[in-house]
């Protein structure tokens, strides 16, 4: 890895988010379905405190559906409601407001009792760059409201958006890192498009992500790319390669000598998976 974790980048995330927790009433924390560990900072849980929680597994729709179910019942099991959506489809997206209210029934019900008028949810959305905030705030709010972009880390003013009468929404002030120092993490975020893939190699990724589908989802892998056979032992590495090395030979990234181009093939096949070409692929299980 050729960047570093600055400590002092989490100060400040960590200073801006304890800033509002006594504005809040609750937090969605967003993750992304395939790789839920290594879409999170791993700082969230201290910051959030013991603000009542909604997990969201973002991007549901590329994930693997059993395994993401899997996800459901583990963050459950930790006594945290869990929700698969699609932002981009808007898929179970009108879950969230119903799941946002019965985290925070007792609150209602007290606020009721009193003769008051129950007032909007305020709720913090937190999530690192790239995991589809900014995608769910506008499909929630069913306007442009919020920037999306494809860069990590675009900045967004602070403001409250109003979803309906019920909700209202405060996205991530600052930025809230992933801990990409951890080359599995920092692969896996590479690998499904959540960091630049200048600050790996292409190669490298797709050699690590090819070793593991060849364990957890051969299938796709010789579906999609035709592959006559399969290694024997995924974990040789030397098979890995000869798999990468047909890949790229059926999709004609061939160098002057016919010798494949690992670096082409590997652009490729990461393309490939984050666009959901390989078929929906979780790379973290509970
Ligand atoms: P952020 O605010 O958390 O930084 O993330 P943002 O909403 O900008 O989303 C980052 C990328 O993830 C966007 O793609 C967005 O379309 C995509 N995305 C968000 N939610 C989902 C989802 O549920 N499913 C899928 N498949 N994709 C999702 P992009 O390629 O950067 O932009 P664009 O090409 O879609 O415009």
């Amino acid at each position: 890895m050729t960047i570093q974790w600055f400590p002092g980048h989490m100060t400040r995330a960590r200073r801006q988010i304890e800033a509002k927790l006594n504005i809040i009433d609750m937090a969605i924390e967003l993750m992304d379905a395939r790789i839920p560990l290594a879409s999170r900072n791993p700082m969230i849980d201290d910051i959030l405190q013991r603000k009542p929680r909604l997990i969201l597994l973002n991007k549901a729709d590329l994930a693997d559906a059993q395994v993401t179910a899997r996800w459901v019942s583990f963050f459950q099991e930790q006594g945290i409601e869990a929700l698969p959506v699609d932002s981009v489809s808007g898929t179970r997206v009108k879950e969230i407001v119903p799941a946002c209210k019965a985290l925070l029934a007792d609150k209602i019900e007290a606020q009721i009792r009193k003769g008051m008028k129950p007032r909007p949810i305020r709720a913090l959305i937190v999530g690192i760059p790239n995991v589809g905030k900014s995608t769910l705030i506008n499909r929630l709010a069913g306007r442009k409201a919020a920037i999306t972009g494809d860069r990590p880390g675009v900045t967004k003013g602070q403001q409250w958006i109003r979803i309906g009468g019920e909700l209202e929404l405060l996205d991530t002030p600052g930025i809230l890192w992933p801990k990409f120092e951890d080359q599995q993490v920092g692969i896996r975020l590479a690998a499904t498009g959540a960091i630049k893939d200048e600050l790996l190699h292409q190669q490298d990724i797709a050699f690590v992500i090819i070793r593991d589908m060849l364990g957890t989802y051969p299938g796709q892998l010789q579906e999609r790319y035709g592959l006559e056979s399969l290694p024997t032992d995924p974990e040789d590495n030397e098979q890995v390669v000869t798999v990468m090395e047909q890949i790229g030979r059926k999709r004609g990234c061939l160098q002057s000598g016919g010798r494949v181009d690992l670096d082409k093939a590997s652009t490729l096949f990461l393309n490939d998976l984050r666009s959901g070409k390989l078929g929906r692929i979780s790379l973290e299980w509970p």
